[in-house]
């Protein structure tokens, strides 16, 4: 257990913050599905003295004097992700997935240049070209959509409109989207257009690491990820690409985009994919997965409607109109019972982004705490009795009371 004896002395205003929210993250029921429990370890690099350097530059090219030791850090976390996702290069510095996601663009498009992304309201995320993020601002993107029967990404249409668009990149990987992704079919594509390809794999690195899910990164162009979601790393991104593209990546990091790297952050992205690189790392990603069907099934059982009827990863994106609320009502009554959410879109939605129609659910965190089958079962049953309750407030408060047994009967590992 962290004490933080200095802190509680020193300002007592923040140590009853973290205390409060300490508490909040244990006897709550957390299925926001880019969240997740770091472990101890990770926490404490966090806090060590590795804040206080500064390291512009790489490994043996530094702008400051006195990195013999920050060397070492980040050279260990480079070859520790080079071998977790079968990387010819990576940068280790990107400070988080959207300046990931910025320094990617630097790296290899020029403003204006036109790039294919999936549309925000089928899954994309804002820095695949959303007009009011800097992507939409400064590139052209122009977007695919989910097949509005299945759900699901249509190749054939995906390919049409790159031979039409004939854009320069292609992004692929996403933040609401359960289905595996034909990742060898997007570089035929961009093959087949001259385009560079791009998967963010920021949500399902983990599971690709683990190698539950296919692995873009031997083959595509760049591919950049958070580390604090499924990767159960700290808040931070990585970039991978091809070995050719290494200089021009490291440059749009650094100087191009960002400052002095977070070494503390760095040191605590190679404690966790020294994590990500045991066994039992494989088998908490499999039962992620195994826990996002369970869910899924359960919620199909009960008649609500998921956006392409099910889940390959760790995901899924429920329409809350199956069940006559919105996804922000959904969401408040969930919070009232202890339930953490986050209100989605759904394709093609009608109502408006801070209102969407639906719900993403997701099961990273609750299986870092050590949650399986019968206990999801339950986890369903609150949620719909939560769904059902929406405005009985004593009912709602029973349901929190259930969700709090559960949650202290599995505790989170960071306290
Ligand atoms: C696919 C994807 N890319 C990028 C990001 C941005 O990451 P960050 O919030 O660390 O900037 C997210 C965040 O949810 C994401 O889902």
């Amino acid at each position: 257990m962290l004490t933080y004896k200095n802190l509680s002395k020193q300002d007592p205003e923040i140590m009853d913050a973290v205390n409060r929210e300490t508490q909040r993250q244990s006897e709550e029921m957390e299925l926001i599905a880019s969240e997740n429990y770091v472990s101890r370890a990770v926490l404490e690099t966090m806090a060590t003295v590795l804040t206080n350097k500064y390291s512009e530059g790489y490994p043996g090219k530094r702008y400051y004097g006195g990195n013999q030791v920050i060397d070492d850090v980040e050279t260990i976390a480079i070859e520790r992700a080079k071998k977790l996702f079968n990387a010819e290069h990576v940068n280790v510095q990107p400070l988080s997935g959207s300046p990931a996601n910025a320094a990617v663009y630097m790296a290899f498009l020029k403003p204006g240049d036109k790039v294919l992304g999936l549309k925000l309201d089928h899954g994309g995320h804002l820095s695949h070209g959303h007009p009011i993020n800097f992507s939409g601002m400064l590139y052209n993107f122009v977007q695919y959509e989910v097949d509005s029967e299945t759900g699901k990404i249509d190749m054939e249409e995906v390919r049409k409109i790159a031979l039409r668009e004939k854009p320069k990149m292609i992004v692929a990987g996403y933040s609401a989207y359960s289905r595996e992704i034909e990742w060898k079919k997007f570089k035929e594509i961009a093959d087949e257009v001259g385009a560079y390809t791009f998967a963010d794999i920021a949500h399902t690195a983990g599971l690709i690491a683990a190698g539950e899910m296919d692995n873009p990164v031997p083959f595509f162009d760049v591919v950049s990820t958070t580390t604090h979601k499924t990767l159960r790393g700290p808040r931070g991104a990585i970039i991978m690409c091809l070995e050719k593209y290494a200089k021009q990546v490291d440059r749009a990091v650094f100087p191009g985009m960002q400052g002095g790297p977070h070494e503390h952050i760095i040191a605590a992205k190679a404690v966790a994919f020294k994590e990500n690189l045991q066994a039992e790392f494989k088998e908490y990603a499999k039962q992620v997965m195994k826990n996002a069907k369970t869910l899924a099934e359960e919620f199909i059982k009960m008649k609500y409607r998921i956006i392409s009827n099910g889940t390959d990863n760790h995901l899924m994106v429920v329409d809350m109109s199956s069940k006559n609320l919105t996804g922000k009502e959904a969401e408040i009554a969930l919070d009232k019972a202890g339930i953490s959410v986050s209100r989605s879109t759904i394709p093609n939605d009608p109502n408006p982004p801070m209102n969407p129609s639906g719900v993403r659910f997701g099961t990273p965190a609750i299986t870092t705490r050590g949650i399986k089958k019968a206990e999801i079962k339950k986890i369903a049953g609150f949620i719909d009795s939560a769904i059902k309750n929406k405005n009985n407030e004593s009912a709602l408060n029973e349901i929190k009371q259930e969700v709090k047994k559960m949650c202290l009967n599995f505790p989170i590992p960071s306290v």
